[in-house]
């Protein structure tokens, strides 16, 4: 097969797969231990979706007011209702302050308070002591671009370090040895239609999240999950998989983030008899509940007949009470994105917005260095050789069943580093390769081919739309058994269909047919995943919410669900306890308990 197609050979040291936030960070990390880095992107690395992160990067730096590293930690094993890993929360937490401290050195322009410190804003789920005291003001933010300016910001930091990139060049799938252990991937070249073979001692996953299984998200078109797709067709498991955060404030009909950082200024949300209604139910925190919680209250108050607009399915978003000079230096890029997407000045009316597909806590599973791990023997794991992953494609599992807002860029810098420094532990520069079998590869270019010679009529568009309305009716903030049965068989027919697909274009150069039935199939493998695991978890716990199983079970769910898919669409179910210890003795682990805001 390889004969057929011109194949470029590459030997590096590591080879990253992904340019976001964590793919950078890694990649940074990396140059700098004199590891020889590649970094494929099927993007320019400045267009990764990390730059349309808003917000900020939550660490207890104490800026604006008492903080404490524990306290970050207490909200975010509460926030991820009991299912994050407490060791690796402990780590994530413990090393923000640094890591975001590291940031303002490498360049990244955050905004300041008058005495010149990092400025910190409040941010759902994120309290004072142990939830006891007021909200924390723990996001650091450079206005409400702070994805834009880390992003930039890690792209000069590699190329200062000499990481090479190649861009946008598409990762096919990985290539494993006979043993079990990855050795690199096959990717194409859209600019020139070349096929690559990258060989690497150690390959990191960071190809972000798979939102765009859903026809409403925040995400990019780019977030097709691409690396957790070929992580399935490795045969290897995703972990966590039907938990699905829906951001509160999406615009209304387009979809795009309207940061929570516009609530942690002080904007709140009415329904369609100006009541501010989440006083009810989230009487300490109001507006700065956890996402799921703000998610949940809005669509009951769609479905309980309180929506706004003529067809009552909306809630409104207001920041027009707020000075104008504290939008127009805190928040001027959602002023903007209101604007032109809904149509709105937020200086006098409020914004359209209904809960939105924003965040998979689900992915390749890793521990808190970044290694990918198998279960085995039901409580313990075991490292695969040569794979790591890392940001929005991880589960480390640091978000558990709900992820708070800000703590993704920090898990981003936190365990993208985190990579790099096991990576210098394990790997050594220039060591030898071992001799690769004959046809390594050959089956990732085997399916590019038989993708790019599709013509079985079905056009790649119409599938993914279908795929995309599916996943938003049938797997979406509020779940039933019925609901979800109803959704995989629909789902297992646009499993079926996919093999009948239509791509028109046969060439190789900037063939957006064929990519685009590429990222298709890589969707529709983990939609299959999420709503089977959905289907099977039967109780609600963070985003996971079954009315027909209202209660969380700690139980028989206070553990982490692993799932394969077989090349049919078929999945296959294993699990492991939820690690309730913590890393070190300067913490103590935090039992369960109700979750209350
Ligand atoms: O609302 C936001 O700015 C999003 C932040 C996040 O998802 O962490």
């Amino acid at each position: 097969m390889t004969k057929a197609y011109e194949i470029v050979d590459h030997v590096y040291d590591v080879l990253v797969i992904g340019a976001g936030g964590a793919g950078l960070r890694a990649t940074m990390g990396l140059a700098v231990k004199g590891l020889k880095t590649a970094c494929i992107t099927k993007v320019f690395p400045t267009r990764s979706h990390t730059v349309a992160a808003q917000g900020g990067i939550s660490a207890a730096l104490g800026n604006m007011s008492e903080d404490d590293w524990r306290w970050h930690m207490y909200d975010t094993v509460k926030g991820a209702d009991w299912l994050g890993d407490q060791d690796a929360i402990e780590f994530m937490c413990r090393n923000a302050m640094d890591a975001v401290v590291e940031l303002e050195h490498f360049g990244v322009p955050f905004s300041r308070t008058p005495s010149g410190k990092i400025y910190q804003r409040p941010f759902g789920g994120m309290t004072t002591k142990y939830g006891e005291g007021p909200p924390a003001q723990r996001t650091a933010a450079a206005a409400d671009r702070t994805g834009h300016a880390i992003l930039h910001t890690l792209y000069q930091q590699s190329l200062k370090h000499d990481a090479e990139f190649f861009i946008e060049y598409f990762a096919i799938d990985l290539i494993m040895d006979p043993d079990g252990a990855c050795r690199g991937c096959v990717a194409w070249n859209f600019d020139d239609g070349t096929l690559h073979r990258f060989i690497a001692h150690m390959t990191v996953i960071a190809t972000g999240g798979y939102g765009r299984c859903y026809f409403s998200c925040t995400g990019a078109h780019s977030q097709t999950g691409d690396g957790n797709a070929m992580v399935l067709r490795a045969g290897l498991p995703l972990e966590d998989m039907e938990f699905i955060q829906f951001h509160p404030t999406g615009i209304y009909g387009a979809g795009c983030l309207i940061t929570e950082g516009v609530r942690g200024e002080g904007g709140y949300v009415t329904n369609s008899a100006g009541e501010r209604f989440m006083e009810r139910y989230a009487p300490h925190v109001k507006d700065l509940a956890s996402r799921d919680v703000v998610s949940r209250s809005m669509t009951i108050e769609i479905r309980e007949g309180r929506g706004c607009g003529p067809l009552k399915d909306h809630i409104h978003l207001h920041l027009e009470h707020l000075d104008p000079a504290i939008i127009h230096q805190r928040l001027p890029g959602i002023a903007e994105t209101a604007r032109i997407f809904a149509n709105v000045d937020v200086t006098k009316e409020p914004i359209p917005v209904l809960p939105t597909v924003h965040y998979n806590m689900g992915g390749v599973p890793t521990n808190y260095r970044g290694e990918a791990v198998i279960p085995v023997n039901g409580d313990k794991s075991r490292v695969v050789p040569g794979l790591m992953a890392v940001g929005e494609a991880a589960c480390v599992s640091v978000h558990g069943a709900n992820r708070l807002g800000s703590n993704s860029l920090l898990d981003l810098v936190v365990f993208g580093r985190a990579a790099a420094e096991r990576c210098a532990e394990v790997v050594s520069a220039g060591a030898p390769q071992k001799p690769l079998p004959r046809d390594a590869g050959d089956q990732a270019v085997a399916r590019l081919d038989k993708t790019r010679h599709a013509k079985g009529g079905m056009p790649t568009a119409a599938l993914r739309l279908e795929m995309q309305q599916i996943m938003q009716n049938f797997c979406a903030v509020f779940r039933t058994g019925e609901i979800l049965d109803e959704g995989r068989k629909k789902l297992s027919q646009v499993w079926e269909k996919s093999g009948a697909l239509q791509v028109g274009d046969r060439s190789m150069i900037w063939n957006s047919d064929l990519a685009e039935t590429l990222e298709f199939q890589n969707l529709i493998a983990q939609a299959v995943v999420s709503i089977e695991a959905a289907a099977n978890r039967k109780e609600s716990r963070g985003a996971h919410a079954r009315e027909d199983h209202p209660e969380r079970d700690d139980v028989n769910w206070m553990k982490h669900t692993f799932t394969w898919l077989d090349d049919k669409g078929r999945v296959r179910f294993d699990y492991k306890p939820v690690t309730q210890t913590t890393l070190t003795n300067e913490v103590q682990s935090f039992p369960p308990k109700a979750r209350v805001y």
